[in-house]
């Protein structure tokens, strides 16, 4: 264990536990939008930035990637960070203009519902690539991933055009912070447009409710030894049925 000083509270933290995670513990708030805590830090919004102060010297870090280690001491909101962090939410709300999530934390932090910027090229994406880290890291499969450079970056599937390696889970969709993923269910097909995916829905044959994709199914036949009955009941009525 280390000790650290965060807003001026003295705070035991584990060694490598990033200073989000010992904020987040202690109860101390810090704005994030592409961090999740079933992948690996990547760091790309600069919403959690804070002040570390180490050996005298002090530098401006992004919470969610940064440990914490002996003696550190941390702030989370000086004036220097309130501006920062305005400024890089605006630039990511000229991205997604209307997102409610960013509407929220701008009014969390104080940002209001100032002047936005009017003229906007880009998609509504805000490159946070949560969405590829998930479908990479936690589904294993890799459907989704960074185009192109710059301004014309952006998250498609190979080619921009239906991937047959996804499996329609839909698990970039939940994780999106600024919802921008849709996906839909109807007549038995669930779609995700912005990666051109449809995908044939299976019913319970205990509750006859869609509840997984083929591909989904196919992928849990692959890694686990559930008989095809299990595999074909929803995870409700095979907690009943299968008590699992
Ligand atoms: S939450 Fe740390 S950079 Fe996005």
């Amino acid at each position: 264990m280390v000790e650290i000083v965060i807003d001026g509270r003295k705070i035991r933290a584990r060694q490598g536990e990033t200073v989000l995670k010992a904020a987040q513990k202690a109860g101390i708030f810090i704005p994030t939008l592409c961090h999740n805590d079933s992948v690996k830090p990547y760091a790309a919004c600069r919403m959690c930035l804070v002040e570390a102060t180490k050996n005298g010297r002090t530098k401006l870090v992004t919470s969610c990637d940064y440990p914490v280690s002996e003696g550190l001491e941390v702030k989370t909101n000086t004036e220097r960070i309130q501006r920062d962090r305005k400024m890089v939410l605006e630039l990511l709300m000229a991205r997604s203009p209307g997102s409610p999530a960013l509407e929220e934390l701008a009014e969390k932090i104080g940002l209001g519902h100032g002047p936005r910027f009017k003229e906007q090229n880009f998609d509504d994406c805000i490159m946070c690539g949560l969405c590829v880290r998930v479908c990479n890291e936690v589904v294993g499969v890799s459907a989704i991933g960074f185009e192109d450079r710059g301004p014309a970056r952006r998250v498609v599937p190979p080619f921009d055009v239906e991937n047959p390696e996804c499996i329609a889970c839909g698990a970039c969709a939940q994780v999106c912070p600024v919802e921008v993923i849709d996906i839909f269910e109807r007549a038995g097909i669930r779609e995700l447009p912005r990666w051109h995916k449809k995908a044939n829905l299976v019913k319970c044959t205990s509750c006859g409710r869609y509840f997984a994709t083929e591909e989904e199914i196919d992928m849990i036949r692959k890694k686990t030894n559930l008989s095809e009955e299990a595999l074909h009941t929803c995870p409700d009525c095979r907690r009943y049925s299968f008590k699992v």
